[in-house]
């Protein structure tokens, strides 16, 4: 625990998008793993990126080869990656970016610590349900994870032995099965500019 430590006055946000001319906000995409968030991820990051926007996305994967790679899939270890991810994002979102976050983040109660975290900066939070039916993620398999976690070679895997706890209010619900990626991308980017966030 930090002690004797102050905190330097900065710019304040409003001083900052105005001289960036851009708006930061945090769009968190949860799903199971293979549901499609980090491909939905990644084509919002480059429709944004086209348009001249600052974006930067945050992945689960990617972010446990550096910042978090002391961390497990233990209930502990998961509620801290998601604090850890909710703060390094809403730093990128005071810092006028569209940060792109694509966790599985499976417990309620850290996703809604993550809305807290930004409300408290009064920045936007942008919940993405990534929905798919469990049977079609399992099928996609396309890490080969779900069958080794059946096998019980991976133990505590989403979904299998380790719960997800769906969104009950997002602000977006996609369904993965019937949509494209470029249509998730586009009805995410669509609701970012009715929310005059970009
Ligand atoms: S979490 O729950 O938000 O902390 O998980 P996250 O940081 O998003 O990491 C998920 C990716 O880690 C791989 N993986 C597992 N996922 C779930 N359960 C277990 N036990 C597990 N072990 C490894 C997997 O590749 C996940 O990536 P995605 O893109 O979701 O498939």
């Amino acid at each position: 625990m930090a002690t004797n430590i102050t905190w330097h006055p900065n710019l304040t946000y409003d001083e900052r998008s105005s001289l960036r001319k851009q708006k930061g906000a945090t769009v968190w995409l949860t799903g199971l793993s293979a549901s499609g968030k980090s491909t939905i991820a990644c084509a919002l990051e480059q429709l944004l990126l086209q348009q001249g926007i600052s974006a930067y996305r945050l992945d689960g994967d990617n972010v446990r080869f550096g910042l978090n790679k002391d961390l497990g899939f233990s209930e502990k270890d998961r509620n801290e990656n998601i604090r850890r991810i909710s703060e390094v994002s809403r730093l990128f979102a005071d810092s006028c970016t569209i940060s792109v976050t694509s966790f599985i983040s499976p417990y309620r109660a850290d996703r809604e610590s993550a809305r807290a975290l930004h409300k408290d900066s009064d920045l936007k939070f942008v919940e993405v349900f990534v929905d798919v039916p469990l049977e079609i993620a399992e099928q996609r398999d396309p890490k080969g994870l779900y069958k080794k976690a059946r096998e019980g070679v991976i133990k505590e895997f989403t979904g299998i032995s380790a719960p997800y706890e769906a969104p009950e209010t997002p602000e977006i619900h996609l369904r993965t099965e019937k949509q494209s990626v470029e249509e998730c991308a586009q009805q995410i980017y669509l609701y970012l500019k009715k929310e005059s966030i970009v």
